[in-house]
C-alpha cells in the first residue's frame, strides 16, 4: 500500500473567538519567557523545540527568548550555555549557521521570582527585544518552575503590567502539571490564576498531547466512517490503557514521593487518553468544542464508593528486581526516598463511564515504573462472535478480537482478528493487521513540544487542559486519595522491578474473566501464536 497522508492537508483551524489561526505557516511576532531559563526543560526540550520550529519554518522572524533564573549570567554566558546544550539535546543535527542567527534571538534575566524588581526589569527588558524584534508586546510565560510559584510569578507579573491584554496584544501562560496535588488544590490553583488571566490565556500542558499517536485519536475516530458505529457498549468489551515504564524514580525521590504514580500519571496522561478515547464527536475542531466533550466524558467517570475502592483500585511498589536485564534496586533504596516509603509506584483501576454510549464497559487503566517494557497503548477488546458454528471442531474458543492503538514506543495501530489455519483440520490463530507511523510517515525527530509551543504562539488551546478538565480529573481520583492514605498499604514492596505489577492487578480483571492483554513477547497468548 502507498501513503497517502501528502494528500490530505489541515485546514485552518477557528478559534472560538472567529480568529483564524493559520497551521504551519509561522506563529505569531512574540517573545517566549521562560521561568526557569537555567532548568533541565529548557535545555533537554524547550530551546530543542523552538529551534525545530525555527527550522521547519514555523516560528516567526520576530521572535525572541527570554530565559530567567537564579543563576547569575549575561545574556552572552546564557547564549553560550544554550550552543553547548543544543548540541547535546537536538533531535536533529544542528546546522551551524542557522543556530548562530537563531541563538542571537535569546536573551537572560537574573532575578529572584518572588522580588517584584525582578519584573520591573523583566519589562524594561521586554520593551527593549519589543523595539529590537519586532516582537509587538505580544508575550507567552512558560513556567518551568515549580509549582508553588505559578501564583505568585502570575501576581507579579500582572502587578509590572505584563499579564494583561490590551492595546490589540496578548498574553499567555504556559503551565506544566502537577495542576495541583488534589482536589482542593487545584481548584485554589485555578482561582489564583482566575483573579489575574482570563481562562483563555492559560494554558494548561500536558505533554501527552504533544505525541502525535495521541492526536491521532481523534483523526482515527473521526475521519474514519468504519470505526465509530462500533465504538459504544454495544460492541466493546472493555478497555485496556497501559502507560508502563521500564525506568524506576531515578532523581526525581523527593518530587515522586509526594505524588505517586496515581497524581503522577491518572488525572492528567491517563486521563486525556481516556477521554479522547471515550468522548463524543465534538461539533469542531474548535478548542472549546473539543474540550467540552473531552470534559463531559470525564465527569461522567463514575466516583467510586469506599467500599469500591477497595475492590476497584489497587497500588503497588517495586522491590528490587531485574529491569530491561538489570538488577535494579527497589524503591525504597533509590535517592531522595524514605526506606519506609508508603509511595505506590503503580496503580490499576477499574473505571466506568456512566453515559449512554459506554454503560456496563470497564475501563481498565495501569501504569508503574519499572514495569517490564516501555509501552503506551489504548487497548479496545471486542464483544466476541457466538461460538455457536465452531461446537463440532476441535476449536475451544474463538479468538479476542483487539484493536490496539499504540501511543509509544512503537507507534502504530493494529487490528487482532482470527484466521484459519492453512491445513485440513479446522484450526484458528489470532493475527494482527498492523500500521507503523514509522512505514507510512518516516520519522520526525521531535522533542513532543514542538505543536504545543507553536499552537500557543497562534492562540490554539485545542491541547491545552482547562480548569474543569483538571477538576473533573481529580474529582475521580480524590476519593482514592483520601482511602489509600486512611488504609496505608501493608504489603509495600509487592511486586519485583521487572514484572508486571502486584499480583493484585491481574485478580482485578480475573474476576471479571478477563485478563491483561499481553504485550510483547514475554507471555505466551491466550488464542494461539503471533504471526
Ligand atoms: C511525567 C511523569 O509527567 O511523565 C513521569 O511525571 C513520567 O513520572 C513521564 O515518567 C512519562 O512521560 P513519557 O512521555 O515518557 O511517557
Amino acid at each position: 500500500m502507498q501513503s497517502t497522508a501528502a494528500a490530505v492537508q489541515e485546514r485552518p483551524a477557528v478559534q472560538p473567538d472567529g480568529r483564524v489561526a493559520p497551521k504551519g505557516q509561522p506563529g505569531d511576532p512574540c517573545v517566549m519567557v521562560i521561568f526557569g531559563g537555567t532548568g533541565d526543560l529548557t535545555k533537554r526540550k524547550l530551546i530543542p523545540a523552538l529551534y525545530n520550529l525555527d527550522t521547519s519554518n514555523v516560528l516567526a522572524e520576530e521572535f525572541a527568548v527570554v530565559g530567567i533564573g537564579r543563576t547569575k549570567l549575561t545574556s552572552e554566558a546564557f547564549r553560550e550555555r544554550m550552543t553547548r546544550d543544543i548540541h547535546e539535546f537536538a533531535t536533529q543535527s544542528v546546522d551551524e549557521a542557522r543556530w548562530e542567527s537563531f541563538v542571537k534571538r535569546l536573551y537572560y534575566l537574573p532575578g529572584d521570582l518572588h522580588d517584584p524588581d525582578t519584573y520591573r526589569r523583566l519589562q524594561e527588558l521586554l520593551a527593549d527585544i519589543d523595539r529590537k524584534h519586532g516582537t509587538r508586546g505580544n508575550y507567552f510565560y512558560y513556567m518551568a518552575i515549580a509549582p508553588n510559584y505559578f501564583a505568585t510569578t502570575v501576581r507579579l507579573l500582572d502587578a509590572a503590567g505584563l499579564a494583561r491584554e490590551e492595546n490589540g496584544h496578548w498574553r499567555r501562560v504556559i503551565i506544566e502539571k502537577p495542576f495541583g496535588h488534589d482536589l482542593d488544590s487545584a481548584r485554589a490553583l485555578n482561582r489564583e490564576l482566575g483573579e489575574v488571566l482570563n481562562e483563555s490565556q492559560i494554558y494548561r500542558i500536558d505533554h501527552y498531547l504533544g505525541k502525535e499517536t495521541v492526536q491521532n485519536i481523534l483523526v482515527f475516530r473521526f475521519a474514519n466512517g468504519i470505526f465509530e458505529p462500533i465504538w459504544n457498549r454495544h460492541y466493546v468489551d472493555h478497555v485496556q490503557i497501559t502507560v508502563a515504564e521500564t525506568g524506576g524514580v531515578e532523581q526525581r525521590g523527593d518530587y515522586y514521593e509526594g505524588a505517586g504514580a496515581l497524581r503522577d500519571m491518572v488525572p492528567n496522561h491517563m486521563f486525556q487518553l481516556l477521554s479522547l478515547t471515550a468522548m463524543e464527536a465534538p461539533n469542531s475542531f474548535a478548542a472549546r468544542a473539543v474540550r467540552d466533550e473531552q470534559t463531559k466524558a470525564l465527569q461522567a467517570v463514575q466516583q467510586l464508593t469506599p467500599e469500591e475502592i477497595l475492590t476497584r483500585t489497587v497500588r503497588g511498589q517495586y522491590g528490587p528486581g531485574t529491569c530491561s536485564g538489570e538488577w535494579v534496586p527497589g524503591y525504597r533504596s533509590e535517592p531522595k526516598v524514605d526506606p519506609q516509603s508508603r509511595t505506590e509506584t503503580f496503580v490499576a483501576l477499574k473505571l466506568s463511564i456512566d453515559n449512554w454510549r459506554w454503560a456496563d464497559v470497564p475501563f481498565y487503566l495501569r501504569t508503574g515504573k519499572r514495569l517490564p517494557q516501555r509501552v503506551t497503548e489504548i487497548a479496545i477488546q471486542f464483544k466476541q462472535a457466538p461460538f455457536v458454528l465452531f461446537r463440532e471442531t476441535p476449536i475451544e474458543h474463538l479468538p479476542d478480537n483487539w484493536l490496539v492503538l499504540r501511543i509509544q514506543p512503537d507507534e502504530g495501530i493494529s487490528l487482532r482478528f482470527g484466521a484459519k489455519v492453512p491445513g485440513t483440520a479446522m484450526q484458528l490463530g489470532a493475527v494482527d493487521m498492523d500500521f507503523a507511523y514509522v512505514d507510512y510517515f518516516g520519522s520526525t525527530p521531535s522533542t513532543g513540544y514542538e505543536r504545543l509551543l507553536h499552537d500557543c504562539m497562534i492562540g490554539d488551546a485545542t491541547l491545552f487542559q482547562r480548569a474543569d478538565m483538571v477538576e473533573a480529573g481529580w474529582c475521580v481520583v480524590e476519593p482514592m486519595l483520601d482511602i489509600w492514605q486512611a488504609v496505608p498499604p501493608r504489603n509495600f514492596p509487592n511486586y519485583a522491578a521487572g514484572t508486571w505489577g502486584p499480583k493484585e492487578a491481574h485478580e482485578l480483571l480475573e474476576r471479571d474473566g478477563r485478563r491483561w492483554r499481553t504485550i510483547g513477547h514475554d507471555g505466551p497468548e491466550r488464542n494461539g501464536p503471533r504471526r
